[in-house]
């Protein structure tokens, strides 16, 4: 799949199947996060965790949810990658080097014919539970700066306004 087919396909799902996806699957969507644009080159200021553990993944779910009582913030997902950052050298600058890590990482996902989703909330449960990021392992002064849902979908989720430019465009010449 070439880049701009890959942007074009990319949706996020909101419904996973428990299909686990595979180990090489995952390295290579993880080099892709590797391989983002970081401001300063400050790779050291992050860290990326594969989260496949089932009681876990029900731990960070069920944390993400008290915003939302009855919600299932990782709508299911069998893998959730979580990108945690300490203060970079470049103050103020960690949710931008997110976007780009994940993104990239979402693209890699979608080229690959596995589903994604960027999820924000989740990012709020983890960072509220000491449990949680005791087991995850960040070490001091990281905290979470964004995940990403991993699998397959339950079913083919619409995709907003696919085929047109869905921001406003200026163009000054
Ligand atoms: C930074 C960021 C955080 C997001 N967090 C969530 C989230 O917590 N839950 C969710 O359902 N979708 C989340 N999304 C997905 C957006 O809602 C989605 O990208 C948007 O509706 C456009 O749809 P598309 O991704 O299918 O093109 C997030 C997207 C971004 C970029």
């Amino acid at each position: 799949m070439n880049t701009l087919d890959a942007i074009k396909a990319r949706r996020s799902v909101r419904g996973f199947t428990d299909k686990q996806i595979g180990d090489a699957d995952l390295d290579a969507i993880l080099f892709a996060g590797g391989q983002a644009a970081v401001g300063g080159a400050d790779f050291k200021s992050l860290k990326l965790y594969a989260v496949q553990d089932p009681e876990l993944l029900k731990a960070i779910d069920e944390a993400s949810a008290k915003r939302r009582p009855g919600s299932h913030p990782l709508y299911g997902a069998p893998t959730l990658v979580v990108l945690a950052s300490k203060e970079s050298i470049l103050p103020s600058i960690e949710f931008t080097n997110a976007g780009c890590v994940i993104e990239n990482m979402m693209l890699a996902a979608t080229d690959l014919g596995i589903d994604s989703i960027y999820l924000w909330m989740s990012m709020y449960g983890i960072n509220d539970d000491p449990d949680i990021i005791a087991k995850l392992g960040f070490p001091e002064g990281y905290t979470c700066v964004g995940t990403m849902a991993l699998g397959y979908a339950t079913k083919e989720f619409p995709k907003l306004k696919a085929d047109e430019q869905r921001i406003e465009v200026t163009v000054i010449k």
